[in-house]
C-alpha cells in the first residue's frame, strides 16, 4: 500500500536519468554513514547507480568495521572509502572532501535527552559541525550538499531541535557565500523514522520482549509524523535532483497517535500514562505558519523556499511553479490528512520484524 510502499518518494524516470548523470562516476561523501540513514542511503546508491567513490565519514571504527564486513558493502569495497573523522574537525572534513561532488550530511547528536544533558557537545556536533561541512564544501567546490533536518527543528523546545534549526539556517545561508561557484546547499526535513536507532519502536519492542505488563505512554493525545527509512532515502535522492539551493524539502507523510502505535505493537498490553517529558511536544510541526508565504506544494512534498535566491540558475525551471500555500497554512502532525491506523501499522511492523 502507498503509505509504506518502499518506492514512495522514489525518483521518477526523468529524475532517475538526471541522477545517473549526476552520480555515475562521481564521488559522494556521507557524514554519519554508519547510522540508520547512512547505511541505507549507501546501499541504495550502490545498487541503483555507479558512483566512482563513496566515502563513509564517521568517528567510530567499530561501526565502520562492521559495515565494511557486511553486504552489500563488503562486495563493493573497491568503491567505498571508510574515512574516520569528526565533523567537529574542520581540517579532517576538508581533507575528506577533496574532489567530492556530492555531500549528504547525516551526522548528528539526535537523542533529545543526551543533547539536554550535554549541551556543549550537541552544539559542537550539530551547529559547529554544520559550519565545518559548509566551509569544507565551499573550499573543495562540492556541487551539491543536502543536510538532514527534523520536525523538532521547527519552533524548537529542546536543544536538539534548536541545534538543528541553527544548522538549517547555516545551510540555507551557505548559498549566499557561493559567488560564481557551482556549490548549492539544501535541506531535507522529515519526522520520526520507523525503527531508527534509539526511537520509540525499538524501545517498545525491548519492553515487550522483556515481558512488560504495560507500555508507558506520555499522553494519549500525542501524535507524530512517520516515515520509513527507504522512503527517507528516496526523498533525499529526489531532492538532489530538485534542489536549486536554499530549499527545505518536506515530504507529505502520515501521522499516527503514539498510543495507536503501542496498540499496534502490543494489543494485549494496557497503557500507562506517564506524562509529557521535558522537551517533548504533544504534536510535531514540519512547516510553521510563519513559513507559509514561502512554501510551495510540489506533488508529494512541500518546499520552503529561501528568502533570497540570487544564486539560482536563471535558466532552471522556477520552483515557484508549485502551488503557493495559503497564508494560514501550517503542517503539523495533528493537522494531517493522512493517518496510520492500527492494523496497517501492525502488519507493517510484523512484515519488517520490528
Ligand atoms: N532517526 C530519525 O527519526 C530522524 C528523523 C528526522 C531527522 N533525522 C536526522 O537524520 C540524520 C541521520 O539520523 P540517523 O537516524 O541515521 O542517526 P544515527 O543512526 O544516530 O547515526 C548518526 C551517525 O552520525 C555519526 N556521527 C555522530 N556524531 C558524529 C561526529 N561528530 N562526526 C562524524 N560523525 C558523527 C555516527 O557515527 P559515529 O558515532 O561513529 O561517529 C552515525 O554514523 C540526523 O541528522 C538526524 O538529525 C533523523
Amino acid at each position: 500500500m502507498k503509505t509504506f510502499a518502499a518506492d514512495r518518494f522514489a525518483p521518477n524516470d526523468t529524475e532517475l536519468s538526471t541522477l545517473r548523470n549526476m552520480i555515475d562516476g562521481a564521488s559522494i561523501l556521507v557524514t554519519g554513514a554508519t547510522g540508520t540513514f547512512g547505511k541505507v542511503f549507501v546501499a541504495k546508491v550502490l545498487s541503483q547507480f555507479n558512483p566512482g567513490r563513496l566515502i563513509v565519514f564517521s568517528r567510530d571504527e567499530l561501526k565502520q568495521y562492521e559495515m565494511q564486513n557486511t553486504e552489500p558493502y563488503r562486495s563493493n569495497a573497491d568503491r567505498l572509502r571508510f574515512f574516520i573523522g569528526d565533523v567537529r574537525d574542520a581540517g579532517r572534513l576538508e581533507m575528506a572532501m577533496h574532489d567530492v561532488d556530492i555531500v549528504i550530511h547525516a551526522a548528528a547528536i539526535k537523542q533529545v535527552e543526551a543533547a539536554e544533558y550535554n549541551p556543549f557537545e550537541c552544539i559542537r556536533t550539530n551547529v559547529l559541525g554544520a559550519q565545518n561541512v559548509v566551509e569544507a564544501a565551499l573550499r573543495n567546490g562540492v556541487k551539491r550538499v543536502i543536510a538532514l533536518s527534523t520536525d523538532k527543528a521547527v519552533s524548537p523546545i529542546n536543544l536538539y531541535g534548536a541545534s538543528k534549526l541553527a544548522s538549517d539556517k547555516i545551510f540555507v545561508a551557505a548559498n549566499n557565500l557561493t559567488g560564481n561557484m557551482p556549490t548549492r546547499f539544501s535541506i531535507v526535513r522529515y519526522g520520526n523514522v520507523m525503527g531508527s536507532r534509539g526511537s520509540v519502536i525499538p524501545v517498545f519492542r525491548r519492553m515487550i520482549n522483556e515481558g512488560a505488563d504495560s507500555l508507558p505512554i506520555t499522553d494519549p493525545r500525542m501524535t507524530r509524523f512517520w516515515i520509513t527509512i527507504d522512503q527517507g532515502v528516496n526523498f533525499v535522492l529526489s531532492s538532489l535532483v530538485r534542489m536549486q539551493g536554499g530549499e527545505i524539502f518536506v515530504p507529505r507523510i502520515p501521522s499516527m497517535k503514539v498510543s495507536d502505535l503501542a496498540s499496534a505493537m502490543a494489543p494485549h498490553l494496557p497503557q500507562r500514562v506517564i506524562g509529557i517529558r521535558p522537551g517533548e511536544k504533544l504534536h510535531e510541526m514540519m512547516i510553521p505558519e510563519g513559513d507559509a508565504r514561502t512554501t510551495v506544494r510540489l506533488g508529494d512534498c512541500y518546499a520552503i523556499l529561501p528568502a533570497y535566491s540570487f544564486w539560482r540558475d536563471k535558466d532552471a525551471p522556477p520552483l515557484q511553479a508549485g502551488e503557493l500555500m495559503a497564508d494560514n497554512f501550517s503542517y503539523t502532525s495533528d493537522n494531517n490528512n493522512e493517518w496510520l491506523d492500527i492494523p496497517t501499522m501492525a502488519a507493517f511492523l510484523q512484515d519488517q520484524a520490528m
